[in-house]
């Protein structure tokens, strides 16, 4: 099978798997997340969850695909059998629903970065008002995420070689220079040192059932596990990679870009005196205000940042189409580009009632109602496909290891490119919290997620 492509070597998928988990997770939705869950108690409980279940599961994912230099599908078919490859549809079906939303928001960012450029956005007066109607006026929102897929369609279209690795060895190397950057101007300000607090000074008071439950699913957005991406990535590897070590530099790169973003967003939003759990808006309604405050540079520095935000988005969202994409090429055998032409379409069209999910259209931005709240179409994708989907499929994959693939083929696999891994310490680590411990806290987390948000059933 020539025509799969592979990573050039360790660097090439690092900087890919990288590019994939870092993304909006790490900077739009990090830090509101953290913003609305107590600060630093937060980010405490992200960081052992990440350690904790994050590094082993993607450990597992990347394992999959190696083993079998398939897509997800496929991957999970050959070592499962049929059954096992329904596991691998939902990753699929997962990525392109994911996918169709994560480039609305993707294009928002996109819309952000022309406006901050071109002026509008410095010389709004009310940036809360610019973004409720920029978000809800179609012309705009149409233009910029088609534009977003078109060009994550010509990356993916070029290959994994040279597309996939080379976009992302540019991109993320500029992302990390622009974020300390902006990380340093941002502790000049007046009050910073309120936000590195409150960022930093855990009040474990505050952790709640909903604390660790928001804290997982953060962990799996962000990580871009439980939907089969890095299986499909790991089929692009070779033998003589090590796993571990390249999983290892995957997680530490993610978390070190989160808790960046929240070291910029948390001093610039305590030096004007705002809340931190301003929610979704946090990186659009406040940073726009925070950067028209101040004075020449603003405009400079808000450009900077929405130009990150879309770099960040354009590495994961190459990372989502290039799911079904592997599994089209692979099994139908149809030609790459033709196949990215068509998926990179559906996901588009799939996301349009999405997309006119805030305030364009009133039947999608009122679409239902629960967890106490009204819920628009956008809304009840994430929920389903990341918030309690991600955990699901992460879940499921620590089932597939433990029961059908066994833990010696996988023990194995990781021996590959890494003598010396049976018998380790990291061998035991690894074996343990896939077999028990995340198998468990997954499926319980499952539980009461599902409950509490669907349900408003609370077991704790
Ligand atoms: N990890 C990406 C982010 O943080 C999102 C993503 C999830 C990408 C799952 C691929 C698969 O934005």
């Amino acid at each position: 099978m020539a025509s799969r492509g592979k990573f050039s070597g360790r660097i090439g998928f690092i900087a890919a798997a990288a590019g994939s988990a870092v993304g909006l997770g790490n900077i739009w939705r990090f830090p509101y997340e953290t913003g609305e869950n107590g600060g630093a108690a937060f980010l405490l409980i992200y960081l052992i969850c990440m350690v904790l279940i994050g590094f082993p599961v993607m450990v597992g994912e990347i394992s999959i695909g190696r083993n079998t230099q398939l897509n997800a599908f496929g991957a999970y078919k050959k070592i499962g059998g049929a059954k096992w490859g329904l596991l691998g549809y939902w990753g699929i079906i997962s990525a392109i629903m994911f996918l169709s939303v994560y480039n609305v928001i993707a294009g928002w960012a996109f819309a952000y970065f022309i406006q901050m450029t071109n002026g509008v956005l410095i010389n709004t007066d009310n940036f809360d008002a610019h973004f409720t109607s920029q978000i809800s006026d179609v012309t705009d929102l149409f233009f910029y995420s088609l534009g977003f897929m078109v060009l994550t369609a010509v990356i993916v279209s070029r290959g994994v070689k040279k597309g996939i690795e080379s976009a992302s060895r540019i991109l993320m190397p500029a992302l990390f220079i622009m974020l300390i950057g902006l990380i340093l101007y941002s502790f000049t300000l007046d009050n910073a040192m309120e936000g590195i607090k409150f960022y930093l000074i855990p009040d474990l008071s505050k952790v709640t059932l909903s604390t660790i439950y928001n804290a997982l699913g953060q962990a799996f957005f962000s990580l871009s596990l439980g939907m089969a991406a890095l299986v499909t990535f790991g089929s692009y590897i070779s033998k003589k990679e090590n796993i571990v070590t390249s999983a290892a530099l995957v997680t530490v790169t993610d978390t070190t870009v989160a808790f960046l973003a929240g070291l910029l967003i948390f001093p610039l939003v305590f030096s004007q005196g705002l809340s931190p759990s301003a929610g979704p808006g946090l990186v659009f309604v406040v940073l726009p205000g925070i950067f028209a405050s101040l004075g020449v540079l603003g405009p400079i520095i808000g450009a900077v940042f929405f130009l990150l935000l879309c770099f960040a988005a354009l590495t994961s969202t190459i990372s989502l189409l290039e799911i079904p994409v592997s599994y089209l090429v692979d099994e139908k055998g149809y030609s790459r580009k033709k196949v990215v032409i068509f998926t990179a379409t559906l996901v588009f069209i799939i996301g349009i009632p999405s997309m006119l999910s805030y305030g364009a259209v009133d039947y999608f931005t009122n679409f239902t109602f629960y967890e106490g709240k009204v819920k628009n179409v956008l809304d009840v994708v994430f929920d389903i496909f990341s918030d309690v989907g991600l955990p699901l499929g992460g879940f499921l994959m620590t089932i597939f290891i433990a029961t059908k693939w066994k833990k010696a083929n996988f023990n194995d696999e990781l021996e590959e490119g890494n003598p010396g891994y049976n018998g380790s310490l990291i061998q035991k680590y690894l074996n343990f919290s896939l077999s028990y411990f995340a198998p468990i806290f997954l499926g319980l987390m499952f539980v009461v997620t599902v409950l509490k948000k669907f349900f408003e059933i609370d077991i704790f």
